[in-house]
């Protein structure tokens, strides 16, 4: 057994990550009087949401007649009906309200005339149930609405005296022999000292797993450690085939060009200047879902219309907005194109290519953040002490494919409804549980065991063939041949893990060591990545199989539960969620404008 020292440290929630989901999760317990900890591997204001530039979705009507239930009709159309119907209710119905308080606590949105928050157009957001022109529904500060979000919740949860553990990396959860989460094992970056959270409820908060893949708009920090940690406790992740290519990542660099820039009028061409959308989305055209986007594009560069020298990108065209309106509206987009593709986007157009952007699969939870445990008998049974929200999670709110704009809003709704559970099920005057020592004892073995791994594969050759691999097979569009060849690449690539080397051995700022146990976290959802879609015969949402390219819901409409151990993965399913929270007659949606339909725009 490995020998470290450690400060053991007790709360009633520990949050680990301190993004968007995390920091509204630390705030909304903090503000309840819960003893709330926030983990994070990196300071609060570099988590990756505040990357996130077009906005956050929400109907207010600022700009124009909106309805939740319009939002709701969108965000099942956009899931390609894959998404649970509790889940998505409860999104649309709540983001007003977790917007204007967004607002209320200092998130500086940009303006109307009037002063209301500003809202712009995104891709799959529609009026009339998908029947009316795209609606205004994005609310925006500027191309920067991440970064004003997250320096607002952080500084707020500071008020409200929630305490940040900083530079802290999350080993491995506790779990208690019956299967309650406990808390969660921690290296301390820049002293090397080690540290025990107990807690009563956990919240995992640590984002998607872009890194998985060797081009992607998300920060190399991106590395699913909470599907990784979720993993080695025997849980389940689910819908992990699910990966969303964001249409406009920089040409090279993957660097993200905001959908909100078509949002304010901007068009893709090919390399005959043809205004290529109009021929695949007649209605909605660049402003129909990304999946779609990304596809139609894609498919312009297969069929010999990509521009550039080697016919191998498309252009996205912006020099015809006025230039005030590109320094108001998209200030920061503008900087990126200079400086990563040397653009003047009033005079030039953007080079951009299908990158990837998101995960909608992740960690199955509740509409509370609940973290799910499913089996056959009950698909919906619980992880005792556990939850999981934003990226790191699947409510299932974006089923098969993600709304632009839908992602901040599922960050703060689902954060402030984990706070809005944990306030009721934490007791504060309740002890804390007492820690499964061999829990605390296997997180500091297999910390150990990577620091002193003397294998023959360095970290970064290792993960350099898992990037390449989930990028060529898990594409945006899949074969039955590529993703078996991927199954079978990626399950020796995932062996290798006994084969790893690490050079440096010490404690203090050990960037080989800390990406070698991010390394760990990343494989086991890569794999679920490749096996789940090598699984699934169908195409929906961001799957899209050439072989099977017609989405079959008698036999599919299913979530895919993966377990992941080793270079294992054990597939099952469960079924979607398709009663709502209220019926018509409350106030709620019509069943009927849900029905499962064909997705055209
Ligand atoms: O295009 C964007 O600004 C990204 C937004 C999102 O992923 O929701």
């Amino acid at each position: 057994m490995a020998a470290y020292e450690y400060e053991t440290h007790e709360y009633d929630v520990v949050v680990v990550g301190a993004g968007g989901a995390g920091l509204r999760a630390t705030l909304g317990m903090a503000e309840q009087g819960l003893r709330t900890a926030c983990v994070t591997k990196v300071f609060p204001t570099r988590s990756h949401t505040v990357a996130a530039q077009g906005g956050i979705a929400a109907s207010l009507s600022n700009m124009g007649p909106d309805h939740w239930q319009w939002h709701m009709y969108d965000t099942v159309k956009g899931s390609d009906w894959l998404g649970d119907t509790d889940a998505m209710e409860y999104l649309a119905r709540e983001a007003p309200k977790a917007v204007y308080e967004l607002e209320h606590y200092g998130v500086p949105f940009s303006r109307t005339e009037e002063g209301k928050i500003y809202q712009r157009p995104f891709g799959g957001h529609t009026t009339e149930f998908g029947e009316g022109p795209p609606v205004q529904r994005t609310c925006a500060a500027a191309d920067r609405t991440g970064h004003a979000i997250l320096h607002t919740l952080y500084g707020q949860s500071l008020k409200n005296n929630a305490e940040f553990y900083i530079e802290f990396f999350a080993i491995d959860l506790i779990m208690s022999e019956d299967g309650q989460c406990q808390g969660v094992v921690c290296w301390k970056l820049d002293d090397g000292t080690m540290h025990v959270f107990n807690a009563k409820m956990v919240v995992l908060a640590t984002g998607g797993y872009g890194r998985a893949y060797f081009s992607a708009t998300s920060a190399h920090t991106c590395t699913g450690d909470g599907g990784g940690m979720v993993a080695r406790a025997g849980l389940a992740m689910q819908d992990m085939e699910f990966v969303q290519f964001h249409p406009t990542g920089i040409y090279g660099s993957g660097c993200l060009i905001t959908e909100g820039a078509r949002g304010e009028g901007g068009y893709l061409t090919n390399s005959e200047g043809e205004r290529f959308m109009e021929r695949y989305a007649p209605h909605y055209k660049d402003l129909a879902p990304r999946d779609y986007v990304s596809r139609s594009m894609t498919m312009e560069i297969r069929e010999g219309r990509g521009v550039g020298k080697d016919g191998d990108h498309i252009h996205l065209n912006l020099s015809h907005l006025p230039a005030e309106a590109l320094h108001e509206r998209l200030p920061g987009i503008s900087e990126s194109a200079k400086i990563f593709a040397g653009v003047d986007v009033t005079k030039e157009p953007i080079p951009v290519l299908p990158t990837v952007h998101y995960n909608m699969g992740g960690i199955p939870t509740n509409y509370w953040g609940e973290v799910l445990n499913p089996t056959k008998d009950d698909p919906t049974a619980l992880v005792p002490g556990l939850m999981a929200v934003g990226e790191a999670g699947c409510a299932s709110v974006h089923g098969a494919n993600r709304l632009g704009s839908n992602s901040l809003i599922d960050l703060v709704v689902f954060g402030r409804a984990a706070a809005i559970r944990a306030g009721k099920v934490v007791d504060p005057e309740a002890p804390n549980p007492v820690l499964n020592q061999a829990s605390v004892d296997k997180a500091f073995d297999r910390f150990d065991s990577i620091r002193n791994a003397s294998g023959a594969v360095p970290t970064a050759e290792l993960r350099l063939e898992m990037q390449r691999t989930m990028q060529a097979d898990a594409a945006v569009f899949r074969t039955s041949k590529t993703m078996a060849e991927g199954v079978e690449k990626m399950t020796a690539i995932a062996a290798k893990m006994d084969d790893l080397h690490v050079t440096d051995r010490s404690l203090v700022w050990n960037s080989d060591l800390m990406e070698s146990l991010e390394l760990t976290n990343l494989m086991p959802n890569a794999l679920a990545t490749i096996v789940g879609a090598e699984a699934r015969k169908e195409s929906r949402g961001a799957h899209a199989h050439e072989d099977f390219t017609t989405r079959d819901d008698e036999n599919w409409r299913v979530h895919t539960v993966s377990r992941i151990e080793g270079n294992k993965v054990d597939l099952s399913y469960r079924p979607v969620i398709v009663d709502p929270l209220s019926t018509e007659a409350e106030g709620g949606i019509n069943l009927e404008k849900i029905a499962p339909k064909a997705r055209t725009f």
